[in-house]
């Protein structure tokens, strides 16, 4: 089960996905902090928090209008590419912006589903 009814969820939050029904809840779309910042640097050198924040923004914005955000973690890491590669030619995205949600879902979602993460880290060893 993705979405609105995983994990502990506030009365707001609830209320708030009732609300949204269409749409998986935005609070269920992790928000960077300095881990993930660590994580994805480690990978992308360039990246910070703040390209997380601002790719987690992108993601929020331009791949809700057609269907429910995909939780991250639900989303193997190595699917990631080329779904966001079909669905950047579907959202109008420049490659930007693509680089941004694609290194925030990879980023977000690495705790899952399992081994996910091994497919796209490299042999650091991490
Ligand atoms: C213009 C409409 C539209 C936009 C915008 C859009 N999508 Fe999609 N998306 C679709 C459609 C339609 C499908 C299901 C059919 C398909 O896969 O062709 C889909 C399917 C998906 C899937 C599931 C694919 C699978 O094989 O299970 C993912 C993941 C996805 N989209 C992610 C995104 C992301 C990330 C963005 C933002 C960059 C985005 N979508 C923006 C229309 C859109």
């Amino acid at each position: 089960m993705r979405g609105c009814f995983s994990g502990s969820i506030s009365r707001i939050a609830l209320l708030a996905c009732l609300a949204l029904s269409a749409s998986a809840c935005v609070s269920a779309i992790p928000v960077p902090d300095t881990t993930d910042g660590v994580w994805s640097q480690s990978r992308w050198p360039e990246s910070t928090v703040a390209s997380l924040s601002r790719g987690r923004a992108l993601y929020v914005n331009k791949c809700s209008g057609c269907h429910s955000l995909y939780v991250p973690s639900t989303i193997a890491a190595s699917r990631w590419p080329a779904m966001i590669e079909e669905m950047t030619r579907r959202a109008n995205l420049h490659p930007d912006e693509r680089d941004l949600i694609l290194r925030y879902v990879i980023t977000a979602g690495r705790s899952g589903p399992a081994g996910a993460a091994h497919s796209v880290v490299s042999s650091s060893g991490r």
